[in-house]
């Protein structure tokens, strides 16, 4: 017989046949001999893919087991393709038991697949779970010092009552210092002062030792009247210790009109202390002295922890006083009016000055000095919150 040279198309179909021989259309179909059909191997199908998928642990092995026992080449899905070589009598018994084992065999896929995607799900939150209440390494801010911003807060109630805010050089000239504000050259308020002269004392230039410099260069440059406000930095040669520190800071206020009163000052510091403290905190003066005012007088506050009705010596903000020394005011001496040009006949001033450390110490209950000037900032950020 010649050799017969087969093209790859028939070589398959021959394949194809002999393959499916077995299973072709049968008209003696006993469905006991098909063991791939009968009753027991697809229970055991179903068995050994329950098996497999329960024993599955995770989304990946599950997979595994679902293309080994629910995949195309899964025992019940080569089963399921016998189905169709069976004679029409056996087909609907054998479909029957064959789709409920795939139906089963499906549900029990989808229950797993829900329970295993839930492991996942719970491992993924628990793997990004972020622990708010952990601290963490913040960056830290810097914190305003409460010095400046109380300095703000005291020329805001000037500003609301139409003061503006004026400034002079922290090297200031020992004549506005002193002379211009009446300040004999022998006068003991000079050395009262304790003043830091630059080069030599008689250079004519000092660290100024006050504020009230400023009224001076307020009323030289400034057109009438006069509503202003000066916080600034001042120098004395003091030692630092828990009340004294050499650089300190102060508020000047000065007013010059025609028909100033006393009355007037005394409302305005009432309503400074008022909106600094509380309605409660009123002042109260004490007559003292001052080249630059006339009369002048020394300004207390109610103290804020006893409101005055401490026993003796039983408050210790103010010792039982029930008042604590806040600054100096007084009437523009008409000296020092004359002293810059102005004529006292017509216009009258008066002026106020604060420390504001000191304010600082009662209003926010700082007791040491040092804490404002030794920068650390745990003292600062206390106060961070301000803007
Ligand atoms: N300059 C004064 C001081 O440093 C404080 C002061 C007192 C200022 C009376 C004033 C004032 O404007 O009128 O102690």
């Amino acid at each position: 017989m010649a050799l017969e040279i087969l093209t790859r198309a028939q070589i398959c179909s021959s394949l194809r046949f002999w393959r499916h021989r077995l299973s072709a259309p049968n008209k003696s179909f006993d469905p006991k001999q098909v063991s791939a059909l009968n009753a027991d191997s697809v229970d055991e199908m179903v068995v050994g893919a329950l098996a497999a998928l329960n024993s599955a642990t995770d989304l990946n092995s599950l997979k595994a087991a679902r293309l080994e026992h629910f995949g195309d080449r899964s025992p019940i899905a080569l089963a399921n393709r016998e189905i169709g070589a069976l004679p029409p009598a056996a087909k609907a018994e054998v479909g029957k038991r064959i789709g409920e084992a795939k139906a089963r065999i499906k549900e029990f896929l989808e229950t797993r697949e829900r329970e295993l995607t839930q492991v996942r799900d719970n491992e993924v939150l628990l793997g990004e779970k972020v622990d708010v209440t952990v601290p963490v390494d913040r960056l830290k801010r810097g914190a305003r010092h409460p010095i400046t911003t109380l300095m703000e807060r005291l020329s805001d109630v000037f500003i609301a009552m139409g003061y503006e805010i004026a400034e002079g050089p922290e090297l200031e000239l020992e004549w506005a210092n002193f002379d211009a504000l009446n300040f004999p050259k022998d006068h003991p308020a000079r050395l009262m002062q304790d003043t830091f002269f630059v080069e030599s004392p008689d250079s004519g230039v000092v660290l100024r030792t006050h504020t009230s410099p400023i009224q001076v260069r307020a009323m030289l440059e400034r057109d009438l009247p006069i509503y202003v406000v000066a916080p600034g930095r001042v120098f004395r040669t003091d030692e630092l210790d828990a009340t004294h520190t050499p650089v300190f800071h102060q508020i000047e206020g000065l007013a010059v009109d025609k028909g100033l009163t006393m009355s007037d000052l005394r409302g305005t510091l009432n309503h400074l202390a008022h909106v600094m403290f509380g309605p409660q905190i009123d002042i109260r003066w004490r007559p003292s002295f001052f080249p630059f005012t006339e009369p002048s007088a020394e300004v207390d506050l109610k103290c804020f922890v006893c409101l005055g009705e401490s026993d003796s010596g039983g408050c210790r903000a103010c010792g039982g006083e029930g008042w604590i020394e806040w600054g100096g005011c007084g009437m523009v001496n008409p000296k020092v009016l004359r002293a810059v040009g102005i004529d006292p006949n017509v216009y009258s001033g008066f002026a106020f000055g604060m420390g504001i450390e000191r304010t600082l110490m009662f209003r926010s209950g700082v007791s040491d000095m040092r804490d404002m000037v030794e920068g650390d900032i745990r003292f600062t950020a206390a106060f961070g919150l301000e803007a």
